[in-house]
This record gives structure tokens, sequence and C-alpha cells, in this order.
């Protein structure tokens, strides 16, 4: 007999991509990381925050900033948003968890469309909610019967993962005004490399949640940093929530600095973006589906019957030459892959040996 509750001996952990070892050489495109550093500056504030000399390491004796003011206020200074209205998390992660132990009881529905990321599932079912899920259409439009879907939670992920793609600023607005009592939680976790956002849609609408990660575009994966946007009541209520010391100092001090290098994101940014034009048209002259990205990754399709096997194929071919990339084995997914833009150099290699595999037929 289990000592768990039901819903937790029945569910299954959340899979994360492949962690390789420290040191290991391989070319790691399957977790959306940055494949280029973070700012200077970002380890300056760490190694300040470390000290140095006899005093080093002095200040790790005490507990961080329950409240994270230094990054709260670097956050408010950046979006104009008052710092109330901003929240800190281990990770995003930690915030999309918040959300559902704040908001959610046992039998309570959370809806999103799929496929989409696989965490929101892991928590709903970590919480005993009911979950809904919509289908997109190929083209991976906000699918309409998620409006008015009377669930106390929506994500929309935008972009979209595993597909990068985005929605109309309208048709997220539409949503969240179609949800009584629910709310909307906008997951940009990879919103710099994308067009546009919806932050404004926070100060319109007391039921849109906005959250954000330093895990993309400010290369900072490793650190667990995220930031949700919502009304002062949203983010006061979340607070009852949250562990106290749930940012190390290190943390703090390494997400201000990163929001007070703006240019260092923007110049990583751009070049992730050059990389993913490079990587589309690639795939494109290789004759595949590519789903229109706006992010840092790209989902391609296999043609053919034999899409699911092939893909799978591909993905164990490149991995036994050290290129990670992903592969869902899931309904709607498992006949493409999904490619995280690294360097032109990282993605050349990747093609050079993707190309072998198809030409093995
Ligand atoms: C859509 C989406 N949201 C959130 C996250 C988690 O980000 P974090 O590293 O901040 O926990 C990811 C990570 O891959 C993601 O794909």
């Amino acid at each position: 007999m289990s000592l768990f509750r039901s819903n937790i001996e029945a569910m299954e952990a959340y899979k994360p991509g492949e962690q390789p070892p420290a040191g290991a050489k391989v070319i790691k495109l399957n977790t959306n990381e940055n494949p280029y550093p973070p700012s200077p500056r970002v380890v300056e504030a760490i190694q300040a925050e470390l000290g140095s000399g006899k005093t080093a390491g002095e200040r790790l004796r005490r507990y961080s900033d329950p409240m994270a003011t230094e990054l709260r206020q670097a956050a408010s200074e950046a979006t104009g948003l008052p710092i109330e209205q901003i929240l800190h998390g281990n990770g995003s992660d930690e915030l999309l968890a918040m959300l559902l132990r704040a908001f959610v009881s046992e039998g309570d529905a959370i809806a999103y469309p799929y496929p989409t990321y696989v965490l929101y599932e892991t928590l709903a079912h970590a919480q005993g909610a009911e979950i809904r899920t919509v289908d997109f259409n190929r083209d991976f439009e906000l699918p309409a019967d998620l409006y008015g879907c009377g669930a106390k939670l929506v994500f929309v992920a935008a972009p979209n993962s595993p597909s990068g793609t985005v929605y109309a600023l309208n048709d997220l607005r539409h949503l969240a005004d179609s949800l009584i009592d629910g709310i909307l939680v906008i997951d940009e976790a990879y919103v710099e490399f994308a067009e546009h956002h919806a932050l404004g849609l926070v100060s319109e609408k007391p039921n849109v949640v906005v959250t954000r990660t330093f895990s993309k575009s400010h290369s900072l994966a490793g650190m667990r940093l995220g930031l949700l946007y919502a009304s002062r009541e949203i983010v006061a209520g979340l607070v009852k929530v949250k562990d106290s010391y749930n940012l190390d100092r290190l943390a703090i001090a390494a997400g201000a600095a990163a929001l007070r290098d703006p240019e260092w994101t923007a110049a990583n940014t751009r070049k992730v973006k050059a990389t993913r034009a490079r990587l589309v048209k690639a795939l494109h002259e290789l004759g595949l589906e590519v789903v229109p990205s706006q992010s840092n990754f790209v989902f391609t399709r296999l043609p053919g019957s034999k899409a699911a096997e092939r893909a799978a194929g591909a993905y164990r071919f490149l991995k036994e030459r050290g290129i990670l990339i992903r592969y869902f084995p899931a309904r709607l997914l498992d006949d493409g892959l999904r490619i995280t833009v690294g360097t032109d150099g990282e993605i050349d290699a990747f093609l050079e040996c993707f190309r072998e595999y198809l030409q093995r037929g």
C-alpha cells in the first residue's frame, strides 16, 4: 500500500531533456539553452556577492532577501511595472507551481492547448486538478474551445514550445475576457526571440499573469531565475505560498545584473535569430516542413508514412554522433524534431549529420 496521495501515486514525474555530465563532449541542442555566455556584468555581480580575500563567502552566512528586492527593482525599471506587481521564482517553473498551489483546489480544472510545455500537466497531476486540453490545429492557432472553458487557470505558452509559434495580442485579450473566474497565464519563457509580447495585458486585465525566465535569452538556465508579472492582489496572494528564501543571494545579484545589461541580451538574441533563419532555410532546402518559429528553437516534421520512425531514428543517429536534439514520442509530435538554435558552428555540425541521416534513406 502506498502512503502517497492517490494522484501522486498515479502520476509520472516530469522528464526533463537530457543534461549530459559536465565536460561531456556534446553539441547540446535539446533544452533551449542559450549558446552564448551571460553578460560579464552577471559574473562580476556574483563575484562581488561572494566577496574576496579573508571575507570571501562571508555574506553566504546570512539568508537571502525573501522578496529579492534588488532583482524586482531591476525588473520594475526594465518594464515600467511597479515592484508590487512583480514576483521572483526559482526558475519560472517555480512560479508556475505557485500558481497551481494558490489557485487550484483538488478537482478544479486547468486548461491548455496541446501540444505544449509538459510541466503544466505534471503540476496539475500533483495538485489533483482536472486537465482540459484542446488540440492545436496544424498551424498551432489558439484553439477556439479554450475560450470560456471554465478552467481556474488557462496556460498559454507564447511562444509555444515545441512549436515556437505565437498568438495575436487580440486573441489573448479575448481569451482573458472569456474566462469567468479564471486566470490566463501567458508563459513568455521565449518572448525575447519573438516579435511581440503581452506584458501590456497585465495592466489591462486583472486576470492576466505573465511569466518569464532568465534561462533562455539571459543565458542563465543554471542560476534558476524567473519572474512573474500580475496585479498587486495576485502577487500578494502568491507570496503566501512562496518558499521564504526561494532565491539565493548569488541568483538575486545575477538576475539584477542581467536585467541591467539589456544590450548584451539583445546582441545575443540577434545572433540566435540570425542562426535560426539559416537553420530554417537549410531545413526547407532539405524539403522538410518547418513550423514558423519565433523562438530559439525550431520544430521540423519529417514527411511520409514512416515519419515517426524516421524522426526517432534521426534523434538516435545524431545522439550517437554527439549531437543532442529533442524527440517527443507523443501524439501530434512524434513525426518531428525540435532543434535548439545553437551557434552557427553547432548548427552546421547538426545539419551535416542530419543530411547524412536523410541521405541514408
Ligand atoms: C514554455 C516554457 N516555460 C517555462 C520553462 C521553464 O523555465 P525555467 O528554466 O525558468 O524554469 C520552459 C523551459 O524549457 C519552457 O519551455
